[in-house]
């Protein structure tokens, strides 16, 4: 049990075990029952500020490194750890950019469409925003290894972070399944690289095996510390729309930590006080990869008050097994069918009115095309963002008149391949191609001038 003097204590999920374990202790499932962890906190022993705009005021003393992040700005929001412990390399220096010239050609009303740059991060990806809480919870255990399954963006934020702070890493990756700029990095950062022959789902598997057995840390976003860290995402997004709420927020799903932790992000705001009401969230898959979709709009799983039909859960997962299902997509972030998160996710729709869509290949390339053309670029996974969104404005799901902000989770330069051969195979109305030339200043003059 958590002692009382704790401000921060983990919790399992399961309301019908409910059990809690203290913040000291390298968990990431409940020993009890075997559900998921949550951060819960002692709200009356953090001195929380009054109103979100009050966290702003720290801009003003950013030469403090810890104010200068925009996840540790907010640490009353995260509190379960020291400040000795907190490891930062200026994560979360996001933009969330108005996007007009998107929003028109969606069909959205001016100044109302926004999207949420998480490829802005020190690894590019919205990743750095969970290691850093990540690693800060490893320093206080100190923990000497860590590892990670990987799509590949969890396995370059890793290994910047366990670097920096001088602990070992290992990253699990499925072999031939990750984008070369990602896996580039994790190299390049000094990760002990392991590709698995099998997928990320597999690799996942053998990574939490491996972790119990050589008392590694786990980093996936199973760890309930990680997705604290992401869950200032959110409070960024408010931020930057001067304290004022989004109506929507579309985001992947993948593994499901992100939209997780949005959820609990909103719950806690509204518990404290600080909001008075909750965005609604889309969570959207891409449809080789969609689980979450299929269970929650085919078999119609829910959160439950927290009583997950965990048997529609396994029976759906049986049936993968025995079709020997493997997922398919060109979002290879996104390239999973067995979210660990997926009962937080639950919680999280529940908590935020949420819906679910998968999107085609084709409608995500596109997509990312046009992220491309009028915005700053980002890699397909993200993408998924606006396809979604295109659909759920045909389908009146969404209002053109609502505010809308898209996380888009990784950079640009994340996946070149997939941008590549979508306009050098002009594989969709947005391709681009290059032009073949010869040698010669007058065909070239030429050829530029048609
Ligand atoms: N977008 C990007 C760019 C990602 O890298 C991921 C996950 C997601 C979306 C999905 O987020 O898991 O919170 O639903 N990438 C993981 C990885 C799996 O290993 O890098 P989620």
């Amino acid at each position: 049990m958590a002692p009382k003097k704790d401000r921060a204590f983990q919790k399992c999920i399961n309301p019908d075990c409910g059990v809690q374990y203290d913040c000291s202790q390298t968990l990431v499932k409940c020993p009890a029952c075997g559900h998921l962890l949550d951060i819960a906190y002692d709200w009356n022993r953090i001195p929380v500020p009054k109103k979100l705009s009050d966290f702003g005021k720290r801009w003003a003393d950013r030469n403090n490194p810890l104010d200068f992040s925009g996840v540790w700005r907010f640490r009353e929001l995260l509190d379960f750890c020291d400040d000795p412990h907190k490891v930062t390399i200026g994560e979360g220096q996001t933009i969330l950019q108005r996007n007009d010239e998107l929003a028109a050609q969606l069909g959205i009303r001016p100044g109302r469409l926004f999207l949420q740059y998480e490829g802005l991060n020190p690894s590019g990806s919205f990743k750095d925003n969970g290691m850093t809480a990540a690693f800060s919870h490893a320093r206080r255990v100190g923990a000497q290894s860590s590892a990670c399954a990987s799509t590949g963006n969890t396995s370059a934020s890793m290994a910047l972070y366990a670097h920096s702070c001088g602990i070992k890493c290992t990253v699990f990756i499925g072999s031939g399944r990750i984008a070369y700029g990602k896996l580039s990095q994790s190299m390049d950062y000094g990760g002990k690289t392991l590709q698995v022959q099998g997928d990320f789902d597999d690799c996942m598997k053998q990574v939490q095996d491996v972790c119990r057995e050589l008392n590694i840390y786990l980093v996936n976003s199973l760890n309930p510390f990680r997705l604290e860290g992401q869950k200032t995402i959110m409070y960024r997004i408010i931020e930057q729309l001067g304290w004022e709420l989004p109506d929507w927020i579309v985001v992947p799903g993948g593994n499901l930590g992100n939209s997780s932790s949005f959820g609990k992000a909103f719950a806690e705001l509204k518990q404290l006080g600080l909001i008075d009401r909750v965005p609604r969230m889309a969570v959207i898959n891409a449809s080789g990869a969609d689980t979450l979709t299929h269970l929650v709009n085919n078999k119609k799983l829910r959160w439950n008050a927290g009583r997950v039909d965990n048997k529609a859960i396994g029976d759906f997962y049986a049936e993968l097994t025995a079709k020997k299902f493997s997922p398919h997509t060109c979002a290879s972030a996104i390239e999973i069918s067995r979210p660990v998160n997926l009962t937080k996710c639950l919680r999280a729709l529940d908590v935020c009115n949420g819906v679910v869509l998968a999107v085609t290949d084709a409608k995500i390339i596109d997509a990312k095309a046009q992220i491309g053309l009028y915005g700053l670029g980002c890699e397909p996974a993200s993408a998924a963002t606006i396809a979604g969104l295109k659909h759920l404005l045909a389908d009146g799901v969404i209002r053109p008149d609502e505010r809308i902000a898209c996380v888009l989770t990784g950079h640009a330069l994340k996946d070149p391949t997939v941008t590549v051969n979508y306009h050098k195979d002009k594989m969709g109305p947005f391709s681009n191609p290059p032009i073949e030339v010869p040698n010669d200043l007058q065909e070239i003059i030429r050829r530029m001038t048609v």
